[in-house]
């Protein structure tokens, strides 16, 4: 997966942009809409809301965003894109706080456990493809050892680290102006 420098820019701009997902403008793409009809609404994927991701962006949220961008990425290169979308929008459907899922239970590696416990609960809400699975199942590559199978599976990793990235790149500036910028103000 080659994206050139201009392309790269342009997708970390679009993460980094937080009016894309406040006015919902997933919504105006019906060809990405069509992919994700069934999964968008449905009340286990609406309740990844109740959980925040990195910053101040919650699992939904975050979900979205990498579902549109592998998306979109799996479109540029020709990869299943409608897979990607759907995989890309369960990926993280753990459903709990990882901040203090390990104070709460012990379980002290979510990093490596998450692929699996995501897969789990969208296998009980939704029928998935092999590849689907895979794609869930193998996000976290390279951390997890074993590699997606597919190009719709590396988009959607690739967007992950994207995403994941601008989020905490953001936390982290808010913070900064908080503690020195603002509060000395
Ligand atoms: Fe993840
Ligand atoms: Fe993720």
């Amino acid at each position: 997966m080659r994206l050139s420098f201009e392309e790269r820019k342009a997708a970390a701009r679009w993460a980094a942009d937080a009016t894309w997902m406040e006015q919902e403008k997933y919504l105006d793409d019906p060809e990405y809409m069509e992919c994700v009809r069934d999964l968008i609404d449905h009340p286990a994927v609406r309740s990844m809301e109740k959980y925040i991701q990195h910053g101040s962006t919650t699992c939904l949220a975050h979900c979205i965003q990498v579902s549109y961008l592998s998306y979109h990425i799996c479109r540029r290169f020709g990869w299943n894109s409608r897979e990607a979308a759907r995989a890309g929008l369960l990926h993280d459907m753990f459903l709990y706080d990882w901040h203090t899922h390990w104070r709460e239970t012990g379980e002290r590696f979510h990093g490596f456990t998450h692929p699996g416990k995501a897969l789990r609960n969208a296998q009980q809400h939704f029928v998935l493809s092999p590849e689907e699975s895979d794609i869930i199942l193998r996000h976290m590559w390279p951390l997890t050892p074993v590699p997606p199978r597919t190009g719709a599976g590396f988009a959607v990793v690739y967007a992950d680290k994207l995403c994941s990235l601008t989020e905490t790149a953001l936390q982290v500036r808010s913070w900064f102006a908080w503690n020195f910028l603002l509060r000395k103000a």
